[in-house]
This record gives structure tokens, C-alpha cells and sequence, in this order.
């Protein structure tokens, strides 16, 4: 009797395990690149974890540039922590748009934020968080006593945001969100000695400055030190907004102005904007007419070792394309979802947007730029890129950056005068419904 059962038991066991052969068989051959035994999924896992932190947390060696030459770092600490100045406080820090991840923070502080018992305006504290590694898109490097000896930015300062979680610039970390609130020139002009860039440009230091308060918040001016160029002819700001870099896998070419792709402006910018240490390569930038200041700077041709760039761009671009643009939560709002849909209707039709904007890229497939005759702006900023013509924006993720307008510039400063200068331009004689249903779709991409 014991055996037989022993032997159902041993039949009922072994049926169930060519039953779990068969199904984990199944799952392999219905889904079996994602097996992890799949050399190509394993090696996507590991690409976006390592560009992750890239994006995070990597200064490219950068630090030799902001703390060693401008000396950043002083400023931060203040004149009693053995820096200059009045220092920067967490309150000031989160006035320039500088945010901070909640997850960095350990428990007990979170606690004692939560109670209002951290000094905020205490330049202490800002250094205490640069410590724990909290504030985002910046890392401070400190000596064994402890004192903050230099300062280096990363990706995640101007492309990244935090959800305010728990409280105002405070909260979990957006990857690839652009940061509107962020006062980069307001951040840069408290460095103590800008004379490297002063005597790139050719100016001196009281320019510079003046030049970097010029941008407001959410802006930054990538073609400055390329072609120095500070103001338009207008007399306005050159700086461009911060675009957000999500969302970007399928668009062929990257910045406002098209310099090239995602990979080539990632290495542009590590090199010559971040002023990391590796290699650049782009001989177009070795133009005296267009880029007297790159020529000058020899920055068509960087080589500095050792790199500590290029052997990063791979993981850092594939974790980029991997950022999918977030869902607005303007779908959850039956309303606006109903008017976006006779929206999407005016886009793809009357109002002739997704001729350019060709869902659901929303650039077009292909070489995406176009001259600024074809979308009616000026050619100042075109004429700052070798194209010399403006890329077709993918708008996923509009909802994101509505703050600081609309354009490279933001000279439309809402959705609606976005609307009204596309109505004008292409004649269209857009009734004010379908104006505000595009509007709606547009809220909702
Ligand atoms: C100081 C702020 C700042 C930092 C730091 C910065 N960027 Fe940017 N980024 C910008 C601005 C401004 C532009 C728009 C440039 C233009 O068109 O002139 C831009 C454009 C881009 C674009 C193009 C997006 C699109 O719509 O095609 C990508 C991609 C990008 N940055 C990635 C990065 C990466 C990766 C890093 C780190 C290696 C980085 N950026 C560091 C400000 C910054
Ligand atoms: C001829 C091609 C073309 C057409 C047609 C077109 N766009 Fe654009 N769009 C562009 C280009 C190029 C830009 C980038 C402008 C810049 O860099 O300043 C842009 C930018 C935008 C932006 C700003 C994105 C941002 O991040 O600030 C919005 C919004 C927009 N377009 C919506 C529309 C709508 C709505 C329509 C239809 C009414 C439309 N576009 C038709 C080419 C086009």
C-alpha cells in the first residue's frame, strides 16, 4: 500500500515536472529572447543600468573645469567654511532650481526635514547633502577632514527634474525631464573666477557674468563657447530651453538645431559644454567664420587623456533611448481626452502639423529639419548650427516643459500662441474649437 503510493507519488511528481518542462518550454519559445539566458537581453539590462548611473552620476572628470578652474566649489561652501562669499544655502540652492532626491536621504533626516528641525539657510546643510550625494546633477569632492575640494555637474543637472514628492524641489528623481526651473547662468555666475572663459571669449569677467544672468531659468546657451555669440540681434538672450531628452529613440536628429544625433550631442556636450576629459571629434566645427571661439579653443579636435568619455557613450545613449516620454495626466481627464480626439483630427488633417510632426514619432521619419522660412521664425538661432536650419521638435512629453514656452527660445509662451502662429502661417482659418481641441491633443501627447 506504502509503495503504491510512493509510486503515485513518484508518478504524480514526475508528471508534474514534465508538465513544468513543457510550460517553462512553452514560456521560452513564446517569449524566449526574454529568457535569461539571451545574451542581447542581458546585455540591454546591463547597458541601462551602467548609462543610468552615467546620466546620474558620472562628471566625466569635469570637476577639473568647475571646481578647478571656476571654483564652484568655493562659492557653495561660504567664507566660513573655508570657501568665499555668503556660501549657498539649501533655500538659495532650491531658489537657482537645483532639486534634490528624496531617496539619497536617510531616513532620519527625511524625518527631521519633515519636522522643519534641518537649517535650511545654512550653506552646512547644502554640503551636507552634496555628502549624501542628494543634489541632483551635481557631486561634491571632499578631502579626508571633510571640507568640499572641488565640485564637478553631470547630465541630470539641466536633464533631469524630481517630483516634489515631498516637497517643493524636493522628491524622486525624472530622468531625462528638462529642468525649467533651473537658473544655470545664475548658478555659474557665483563661480569666484570665470577668467578661463573670459579670456576664451575675449571679454572680461564682468561681460561674462552679465552675459550668464541673461538666461533665466530653464536655459542654457550650448553654441556660447562655440561661437560667441551672447546676444540675438534683438537684443534678447541667446540662450536656448532646456529640451527634454526622453522619448528621443527613432528621431534621427537631436537639438533644436539638428547638430547631429543623440550620441554625437552627447559627446559634444560631456566634452565641450560639461568639459569633461575624452575625445571630440567634428570638423565642421573648424569654421573661423561660423565658430571663431572653437577654432580658437581647438575644440573641433579634443584628445585628452586618459578619456573618460568615450568608453560611456554607448551605455549612455542606449539608456536615453530607453526613456520612454512619461503619460500625461491630462488622460485621465475624460474632458480633455474627448476634445484631444477631434483634436488629433485637426492635427492630422486641417491644420497640416503632422506633415512634420508625423505620429507617433511626431518628427518626421528622415532627415527632420527645415528652414526657417518653412516654420516662420528668424534664422538667428538656425544659423548657430551647421544646418542651419531648426529640427521638427518630437513633442511626446509636451506636458513636461510647458514652463519657459515654446520654440528653442520660448517666444511662444503657451500651446495657444504656439496654435495661433501655425494658423497664421499656413493660412489655415483654424475656428477657436478646433484651436482648442489641437490644444488638448497637444496636452495630451
Ligand atoms: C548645463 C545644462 C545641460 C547639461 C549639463 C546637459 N545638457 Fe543636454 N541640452 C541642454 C540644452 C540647452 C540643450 C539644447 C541645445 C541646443 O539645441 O542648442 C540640450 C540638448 C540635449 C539633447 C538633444 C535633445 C533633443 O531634443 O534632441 C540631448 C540628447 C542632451 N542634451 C543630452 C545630454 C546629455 C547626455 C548630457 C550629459 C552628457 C547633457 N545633455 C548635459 C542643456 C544641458
Ligand atoms: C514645416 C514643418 C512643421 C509643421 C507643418 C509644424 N511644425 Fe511644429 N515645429 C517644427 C519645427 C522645425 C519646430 C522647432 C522650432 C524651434 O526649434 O524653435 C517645431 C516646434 C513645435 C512646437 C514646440 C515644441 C517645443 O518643445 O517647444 C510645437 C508645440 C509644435 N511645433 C506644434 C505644431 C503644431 C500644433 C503644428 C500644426 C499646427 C505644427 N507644429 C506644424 C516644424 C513644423
Amino acid at each position: 500500500m506504502k509503495r503504491m503510493r510512493v509510486a503515485i507519488c513518484g508518478a504524480g511528481l514526475a508528471a508534474i515536472l514534465v508538465a513544468a518542462s513543457a510550460f517553462l518550454a512553452g514560456a521560452r519559445a513564446n517569449s524566449d529572447e526574454q529568457s535569461a539566458e539571451d545574451g542581447v537581453y542581458r546585455n540591454a539590462a546591463a547597458m541601462i543600468h551602467e548609462g543610468r548611473q552615467i546620466f546620474r552620476y558620472d562628471t566625466f572628470g569635469d570637476q577639473a573645469f568647475w571646481g578647478g578652474k571656476l571654483k564652484l566649489h568655493e562659492a557653495v561652501a561660504g567664507a566660513k567654511l573655508g570657501g568665499i562669499g555668503p556660501g549657498v544655502s539649501p533655500i538659495v540652492a532650491l531658489a537657482v532650481g537645483l532639486k534634490v532626491d528624496v531617496d539619497a536621504l536617510p531616513e532620519s533626516l527625511r524625518g527631521r526635514l519633515a519636522q522643519g528641525k534641518v537649517d535650511l539657510n545654512d550653506p552646512a546643510t547644502t554640503l551636507a547633502l552634496l555628502k549624501l550625494n542628494a543634489v541632483v546633477g551635481l557631486t561634491g569632492f571632499f578631502d579626508s577632514t571633510g571640507r568640499i575640494e572641488s565640485i564637478g555637474i553631470q547630465c541630470a543637472l539641466c536633464h533631469s527634474t524630481v517630483d516634489n514628492a515631498f516637497a517643493r524641489g524636493i522628491g524622486h528623481r525624472l530622468d531625462a525631464w528638462a529642468n525649467r526651473d533651473l537658473n544655470v547662468g545664475a548658478i555659474v555666475a557665483m563661480a569666484p573666477d570665470l577668467s578661463v572663459v573670459a579670456e576664451l571669449l575675449g571679454v572680461d569677467q564682468a561681460t561674462v557674468r552679465r552675459v550668464l544672468k541673461s538666461w533665466g531659468p530653464g536655459k542654457f546657451d550650448a553654441e556660447l563657447l562655440l561661437d560667441g555669440k551672447a546676444f540675438r540681434p534683438d537684443g534678447k538672450s541667446a540662450a536656448a530651453l532646456i529640451p527634454p531628452a526622453f522619448g528621443l529613440a527613432g528621431v534621427n536628429l537631436g537639438t533644436w538645431t539638428g547638430f547631429g544625433s543623440t550620441t554625437y550631442w552627447n559627446a559634444l556636450v560631456s566634452n565641450l559644454e560639461m568639459h569633461g576629459q575624452g575625445t571630440f571629434f567634428d570638423s565642421r566645427l573648424d569654421d573661423a567664420p561660423q565658430y571663431p571661439i572653437a577654432v580658437k579653443a581647438g575644440s573641433f579636435e579634443v584628445r585628452k587623456e586618459p578619456d573618460l568619455i568615450t568608453s560611456k557613450l554607448a551605455a549612455l545613449h542606449f539608456y536615453q533611448l530607453a526613456i520612454p516620454a512619461p503619460k500625461s495626466p491630462q488622460l485621465d481627464d475624460p474632458g480633455i481626452v474627448a476634445a484631444a480626439e477631434r483634436g488629433k483630427v485637426v492635427f492630422e488633417g486641417k491644420a497640416q502639423c503632422a506633415r512634420c510632426h508625423v505620429p507617433p514619432l511626431f518628427t518626421e521619419p528622415g532627415y527632420n529639419m527645415h528652414t526657417p522660412e518653412e516654420i516662420g521664425i528668424d534664422d538667428f538661432q538656425a544659423n548657430r548650427s551647421p544646418t542651419k536650419m531648426y529640427r521638427t521638435s518630437p513633442l511626446k512629453g509636451l506636458f513636461t516643459h510647458e514652463k519657459g514656452g515654446f520654440y528653442h527660445d520660448g517666444r511662444f509662451r503657451t500651446l495657444q500662441e504656439v496654435v495661433d502662429h501655425y494658423d497664421a502661417l499656413f493660412d489655415s482659418d483654424l475656428s477657436s474649437e478646433e484651436k482648442s481641441d489641437l490644444i488638448a491633443y497637444l496636452e495630451t501627447l
